[in-house]
């Protein structure tokens, strides 16, 4: 078989990103491969400094490369763009709009309320700042257009970038906009890192100083992407207090170590149920798990989330309940924890 640059980028679709399960081609981290008579050239981006990652992977793609037949030399750039460089790049910096701080919310495991935690959360920051934005990253499973109850479609702008759409005071981005749910569900590697790279760049973010970034759920395709694109601030990582969501804690956190994403610290949701009426609150799954889980991996607990049906409510008809009813104890929660996280980001 003859060699060709196709052939080069198929065999390192077998190379997979060290502790993900996606190869590195459709992360989009290799650049410029060239192959001339049986010399093969190419470059390898990294999206955080790692000498021993480097060397692994380094490792890796020369010996993937090597085992097609005909190759007899290989010359590899292989090294990192440090995140401060993601902004000082000129060429870059014209397309990374000027956020200040990008805030990311995630999960080891779907359906703990990732979702339900980032739209108040950015809302309760919009009480305390000006100039914030909610972007919805799962691309699988969109929630912002419900959540925030949103039905229009965004704009662009003359030079095509898309304009949020604005609610409750936010500027609010989701997938969701754009396609329906049914289309997004088929997306792979390649499309995630280029859906996300676009949600970045080809939105007209410029007056969001604060983004929430809304994650799909897991520690994969769509983060790592994430932390290639924009200098992400800090991470929060949502779970309820039962184990099984504790050990995706774990993964969370390993996760945005890997990724050199400072955390900002644990949210544990459906804590116990809120029972205004009441003068004991009723502990479902187990209070408390998500602040000993703070307290061994030595990161911030930033707070409990009851479980309360207005927050399902407020979710299921578009006025999340921050800003339905404030003075819930709920609402009152993401307020303490929007604190936290400002004083953590802006210090
Ligand atoms: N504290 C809570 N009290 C009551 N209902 C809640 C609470 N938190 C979340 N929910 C409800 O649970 C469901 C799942 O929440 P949500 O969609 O926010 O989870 P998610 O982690 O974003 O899910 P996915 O992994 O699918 O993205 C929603 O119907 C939401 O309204
Ligand atoms: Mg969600």
């Amino acid at each position: 078989m003859k060699l060709t640059r196709e052939r080069i980028t198929k065999v390192l679709k077998s190379v997979n990103y060290p502790g993900f399960n996606r190869d590195i081609i459709s992360f989009g981290l290799v650049k410029d491969i060239m192959v001339e008579d049986s010399k093969v050239t190419l470059s390898v981006v990294l999206p955080k400094p790692d000498k021993k990652l480097q060397s692994t992977l380094e490792e890796e793609i020369r010996k993937a490369i090597f085992a097609i037949p005909g190759v007899e030399d290989i010359s590899m750039k292989i090294g990192s763009r440090p995140q401060k460089q993601i902004a000082t790049n000129d060429n870059e910096k014209s397309k990374l709009p000027s956020i200040k701080y990008y805030i990311a919310v995630a999960s080891g495991k779907g359906g703990v309320g990732k979702s339900t935690i980032a739209t108040n959360l950015s809302l309760a920051i919009s009480k305390k700042r000006n100039k914030v934005g909610l972007m919805d990253a799962d691309i699988w499973g969109p929630s912002a257009p419900l959540m925030m109850g949103i039905s229009e479609k965004p704009r662009a702008t003359a030079n095509d970038k898309i304009i949020p759409i604005e609610k409750f005071g936010l500027k609010v981005m989701s997938i969701g906009f754009l396609v329906n749910e049914e289309d997004a569900v088929i997306w792979r590697g390649p499309m995630v890192h280029g859906a996300i790279k676009q949600f970045v760049e080809d939105v007209e973010w410029s007056g969001t100083d604060y983004l929430v970034i809304d994650l799909p759920p897991g520690t994969g395709d769509a983060q790592l992407s994430l932390a290639q694109t924009a200098p992400i601030s800090g991470g929060v990582i949502v779970t309820t207090p039962q184990d099984v969501a504790l050990v995706d804690v774990r993964r969370g956190i390993l996760m945005f170590n890997k990724l050199n994403i400072p955390i900002l610290g644990i949210v544990e949701n459906m804590s116990y149920l809120d029972m205004p009426d009441v003068d004991k609150n009723i502990d479902i799954f187990g209070r408390g798990g998500g602040r000993r889980m703070a307290e061994r991996f030595e990161v911030p607990f930033l707070g409990e989330i009851p479980l309360d049906p207005r927050i399902r409510i407020g979710g299921d008809n578009g006025t999340p309940i921050v800003e339905s009813d404030p003075q819930s104890t709920a609402a009152k929660a993401f307020s303490k924890i929007a604190d936290r996280i400002l004083e953590s980001i802006e210090n």
